[in-house]
């Protein structure tokens, strides 16, 4: 009970084992997926800024020299009027054209010459791209209050179109020299970083010489009235410097867009991913707990199956009428059950654990322990034991008795086992013994019986012969006289004759008579000559045809074989006579070391019943044969008739202490 207990604790111990370990390893999937979204969010997020900053500090950087370059050629062509400083219309466009300014400008509309009095420029000669819309055809314009002269920038609206232009100034500080450049500033802007745009939103303000900053550029313009600014998720600022001082103030903006343009969605996908691998690991490993606990009641169902079926085996051995003895391969004993205690009287308690040679008599101790060696490396499963000869057990009390075994062999994880299955048959064998006597003694009895009525049967035939036989003779010998004495002519003289006759058949009866209880040849002339006697009368009296053949030359035959041997003819002739329906039998006697002898007829054959219980011609026949050391066969072949044959041995007949019968 206690096990019970203890076994269904340690089962729902390991249930919730199994419901916590799910558990945990649910969290832990789940945290390593977030983890993992985390951190791919994470780098794709610094990514994401990086590239945001790099692309805007690049747009900056080439803005900046957009802007060196339109101060480095406003130097320049002051140096250039250093040297020639009044060049006319077509000098001052051959100048522009040889610094090729179209390219180097971004935006480049006009590229003029100029003088400066106060706030005002006058444009003296220009060299222009498109259009000179700033300064319109006047031809002046007023400088911002506060415009340093040593070159800046500032913004002038076209006047027709209210366009924002960029308006390079170089060094002013001779009045009578300047230059100046202006720029359209959209296209400034979209020559010199156009590509970087078109996924980042840039406003550009100028500083005005209130130190107020005035926006001057918006890639977003223009843009339908009413559709709003995209939101702001990234955002930059740069400034860039025009001489000394900072003058256009960059401001970069990008929405979400841009971040998930760069693939921030792959942080979800891998989040995805992350929840899909840990619903597959939860549920592969649920599907791995359900095999284990379908498993588990699969082990436990056989266990059980295991422990019912060794019950029962327990069980079968305890009540079996054999004695079981279970040793293990150094012959020690296993099991030991109740017939083994009350058959070796000694109790299982004590015989668990001993060897096995404590219930055998010291003598077949060694050989018995290699029996069973031996018959452990054959691997044969079953034999018996001692090869059909008793085999000897010792009780634990000294006493030895008889049994049979048999010794089986099985092996599990503990090793080779061996069971020994015997009976004690000391009861059997005295039984056998007795049974044995008295068989001996009805033999002997048998043997006598005989004997005696051989013995009779010889003096009936002598009696009959000599005493009968010859009173009859000299009863004849009487009547003769008699007849004599009478004369022929007497009226007795017919019933004389009679008597005679009458006399002659009693004498001829008498012989046959005696002839039938002892054929005096039998003694007188040996087997041969009675046999062949008996066959002509048979054939004479029966109708059958006997064919008689004997070995040309027989041995001596002691008297007691003779006779049998007579015997069985006169019975196996008498049941051809009774059953056969034959025409012919043959006879064939032939002796050596032993006599064999074979009777043949082409009659009916045997029936398939058994023979009545009161038919007592074979029993006697097989009997005669037996007691003499030999075998009597009768059967039917095939082809028809019964055959009965004899076989006698000469050496073992018993001596010949009967009268010669
Ligand atoms: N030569 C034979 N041919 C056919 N059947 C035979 C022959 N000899 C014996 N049998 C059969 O075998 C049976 C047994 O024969 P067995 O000599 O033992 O007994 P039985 O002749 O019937 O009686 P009993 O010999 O005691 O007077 C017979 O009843 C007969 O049916
Ligand atoms: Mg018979």
């Amino acid at each position: 009970m206690a096990k019970l207990t203890f076994r269904r604790a340690i089962q729902s111990l390991s249930q919730q084992t199994d419901g916590i370990t799910l558990a945990l390893l649910c969290a832990i999937c789940l945290a390593l997926a977030a983890w993992n979204w985390l951190a791919v969010r994470t780098t794709m997020q610094s990514n994401v800024d990086a590239r945001f900053e790099l692309r805007t500090t690049a747009a900056a950087d080439k803005l900046a020299i957009a802007l060196s370059a339109y101060r480095d050629t406003l130097h320049s062509a002051l140096d250039r009027l250093a040297l020639a400083p009044r060049p006319d219309e077509s000098a001052w466009r051959t100048y522009a054209q040889s610094m090729r300014l179209a390219e180097r400008l971004p935006g480049l509309v006009t590229f003029a010459r100029c003088e400066r009095t106060g706030d005002t420029i006058d444009r003296v000669v220009a060299y222009s791209i498109g259009n000179e819309a700033v300064l319109g055809p006047s031809g002046s314009m007023a400088v911002p209050r506060g415009t340093p002269t040593s070159g800046t920038v500032f913004t002038r609206s076209a006047p027709s179109t209210g366009r924002p232009y960029l308006v390079f100034l170089s060094d002013t500080s001779r009045p009578s020299t300047c230059a100046y450049a202006v720029a359209d500033i959209d296209t400034l802007v979209h020559v010199a970083i156009g590509p970087l745009l078109h996924d980042i939103t840039l406003t550009v303000s100028l500083q005005d010489g209130a130190n107020q900053p005035a926006p001057v550029f918006d890639s977003l313009y223009p843009r339908a009235p009413g559709e709003p600014r995209p939101p702001v998720d990234y955002q930059a600022h740069a400034s860039l410097p025009y001489g000394e001082k900072a003058v256009l103030f960059l401001t970069f903006t990008a929405s979400d867009e841009f971040a998930s343009l760069r693939g921030a969605g792959v942080a979800n996908w891998a989040l995805g991913l992350g929840l899909f691998m840990t619903a597959v690991t939860v549920f592969a490993w649920a599907l791995a707990l359900l095999a284990r606990r379908r498993a588990q009641r699969l082990s436990e169902h056989g266990a059980i199956e295991k422990r019912r079926s060794e019950g029962r085996l327990f069980s079968v051995i305890q009540s079996v009428r054999e004695a079981i003895i279970t040793i293990d391969d150094q012959q020690r004993i296993q099991i030991f059950n109740p017939t083994a205690e009350s058959v070796f009287r000694c109790s299982a308690m004590e015989a668990i654990g001993a060897p096995l040679a404590r219930f055998i008599p010291e003598r077949f101790r060694d050989a018995h322990y290699q029996h069973i060696e031996r018959f452990g490396l054959t691997g044969v499963s079953e034999r018996l034991m001692g090869r059909g000869r008793p085999l000897w057990g010792l009780r634990s009390d000294g006493e030895e008795f008889p049994m049979e075994a048999s010794i089986s062999q099985s092996a599990d994880a503990a090793g080779k086992f061996y069971t020994v299955v015997l009976r004690d048959v000391t009861e059997q064998r005295q039984i056998a013994n007795a049974l044995q006597t008295s068989r001996n003694e009805l033999e002997k009895l048998n043997a006598r019986l005989e004997a005696v009525r051989e013995e009779e049967k010889l003096r009936v035939a002598r009696e009959l012969h000599d005493d009968l036989g010859q009173r009859l003779t000299a009863l004849k010998m009487d009547t003769a006289l008699l007849k004599r004495a009478l004369g022929d002519q007497t009226s007795v003289s017919g019933d004389v004759k009679r008597i005679e006759q009458s006399i002659d058949g009693m004498v001829a009866a008498v012989r046959q008579m005696a002839a039938d209880l002892r054929p005096p040849m039998l003694d007188d002339l040996g087997l041969g000559p009675a046999i062949e006697w008996y066959t002509r009368d048979f054939a004479r009296r029966y109708g059958v045809a006997v064919d008689f053949s004997e070995a040309h030359s027989l041995p001596p035959i002691p008297a007691i074989v003779a006779t049998a041997l007579f015997r069985i003819v006169q019975e196996a002739l008498n049941n051809v006579a009774k059953h056969a329906r034959a025409t012919s039998v043959t006879i064939e006697l032939s002796c050596d070391r032993e006599c064999r002898l074979r009777i043949t007829d082409n009659g009916r054959g045997l029936p398939p019943t058994r023979p009545k219980s009161d038919s007592l011609g074979f029993i006697s026949m097989r009997e005669r044969a037996r007691l003499l050391g030999g075998t009597l066969e009768v059967r039917s072949p095939s082809e028809g008739g019964t055959v009965v044959t004899a076989v006698i041995p000469l050496e073992a007949s018993p001596p010949d202490d009967s009268p010669a019968a």
